[in-house]
């Protein structure tokens, strides 16, 4: 057995978002930004630099306070273990975290960042930046486990399923013989691909004021029947594309279109757009809601299916553009920033303002979800080296289940109609199950 582990050959998988690992107290601190001249529009391409014009310095503060030389006050938030955005004196930069290597080992550098854009609250007047902290961080070195013996076909684990059907009555497993047509590579990056590490915030402490606020919400509630109108599009596959990222996004902007004129519009947004045009993501390898259903749809804008059809691979851009191109005017880490999200916030603002997008860890017992309240059972494969995966899917209700007393989340996925209860799956709810309470993504769409 060992010798064979030490036999598979080592796969060059391609790094899912980015490999770097930057934490909060990394990047928390005093900043000094270089910016270029804000001459530019929304195409401009910082891969160069250009001559400085600038010089900030901002120093970000517990929890997302940022402030200048002069005082004004701003606001920071870290994506994830990414990079960072900051908005102050009427700008908003964002930048990837710098980094040297890739997946299988990687240096971060959390101290500096990539080429970032910077623009206004307007979307105008755009220039190009980065950013150095005024204090050094150690380099930080992560070795993860390679990834072994990917591509061969992904199978179906019968007695898994049979285990996980004995083990408990929350929820059912069944085989997907559809899913057998994909390699163990593929399957991995529908569920959001590897990470480099597990960074995620815990929930924040419940306020007196959420609570208040979450004992006037309904026991159930459901974006699909609200009163019997359904606010939620069709459910969509990603194929073998590690591109939840951009339907969560999408499904997401589509629900809020849907919400806010009341079912007038009824776009299908196009998420190869995103997996092909978007410098804010790493196409199939992986995304982040709050860059996409956020500042890309801000920045830049998306548009609908026809204007750029799925195709599931990571071609050139080719977007019709002439297409008209759909905004948000906000977007915010649910709580407000990174680190403040909990089951509270997130049911009132899904109530209050539409679907959220979430993001979760997959494991594999996850892949044969079929029906009932989803928790993590402990049963997968004895040799399962892609357990942390950050999986993107949009949450359109929640409910109690009536003989059990158990809470749940109603989330939509994006593995086709034919997974799960419709293309939908219930998971508990209250208890952080699979890190889902850890962070969420609300926007403002502007119909
Ligand atoms: C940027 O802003 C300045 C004023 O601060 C303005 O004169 C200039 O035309 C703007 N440039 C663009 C490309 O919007
Ligand atoms: C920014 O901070 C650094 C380090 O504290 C300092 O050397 C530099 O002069 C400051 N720059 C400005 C524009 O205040
Ligand atoms: C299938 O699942 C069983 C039970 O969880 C496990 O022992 C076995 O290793 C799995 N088979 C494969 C091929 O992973």
């Amino acid at each position: 057995m060992l010798a064979a582990i030490l036999l598979l050959t080592v796969a060059a998988l391609a790094a899912a978002d980015t490999p770097a690992h930057c934490l909060y107290e990394d990047i928390r601190g005093s900043w000094s930004f270089s910016e270029t001249e804000r001459t530019g529009d929304h195409t401009i391409n910082c891969d160069t630099l250009g001559s400085i014009v600038h010089t900030k310095n901002f120093t970000f503060s517990f929890p997302n306070t940022v402030t200048d030389e002069l005082g004004n006050k701003g606001t920071w938030t870290l994506i994830y273990n990414q990079g960072f955005e900051v908005n102050i004196n009427e700008r908003s930069y964002f930048a990837f975290s710098y980094y040297e290597g890739d997946f299988s080992s990687v240096t971060s550098y959390c101290d500096r960042t990539f080429n970032g854009w910077s623009r206004d609250t307007t979307v105008r007047n755009w220039s190009c930046f980065t950013a150095n902290k005024n204090t050094k961080v150690e380099p930080r070195v992560s070795e993860r486990i390679m990834q072994r013996d990917m591509d061969h076909p992904w199978r179906n684990n019968h007695s898994l399923i049979n285990n996980i059907n004995a083990a408990q009555s929350s929820w059912t497993a069944k085989a997907y013989p559809q899913f057998e047509k994909y390699t163990v590579a593929e399957m991995n990056r529908r569920a959001g691909g590897p990470k480099a590490a597990v960074t995620r915030p815990r929930p924040a402490p419940t306020t007196p004021e959420q609570k208040a606020r979450v004992a006037l919400l309904p026991e159930h509630f459901d974006w699909r029947n609200v009163e019997g109108v359904n606010y939620v599009s069709p459910v969509r596959d990603q194929a073998n594309c590690g591109s939840c990222y951009a339907f969560a996004s999408m499904a997401n902007l589509e629900a809020q279109l849907r919400i806010v004129t009341h079912n007038q519009r009824q776009d299908i947004f196009s998420p190869q757009d995103v997996v092909s045009c978007s410098y804010l993501a790493q196409g199939c390898d992986g995304g982040f809601d709050y860059l996409i259903a956020g500042r890309y749809a801000q920045d830049q804008g998306v548009v609908a299916e026809e204007c750029n059809t799925y195709t599931g691979s990571d071609s050139q851009c080719h977007t019709d553009e002439s297409c008209s191109r759909t905004y948000v005017s906000n977007y915010v880490h649910v709580g407000g920033y990174y680190g403040a999200c909990n089951e509270e916030a997130m049911l009132d603002t899904l109530v209050t303002s539409g679907p959220i997008s979430v993001s979760f860890e997959v494991y594999n017992d996850f892949y044969y979800y079929d029906s009932g309240i989803y928790f993590h059972t402990g049963l997968k494969n004895d040799f399962d080296p892609f357990e942390i995966t950050n999986h993107v899917v949009l949450v359109v209700g929640y409910g109690v289940e009536e003989s059990t007393g158990e809470k749940y989340w109603i989330v939509k996925n994006s593995w086709g109609a034919s997974w799960g209860e419709d293309g939908f799956f219930r998971i508990r709810r209250g208890t952080d199950e699979c890190s889902l309470e850890s962070m969420a993504v609300q926007v403002t769409v502007i119909p």
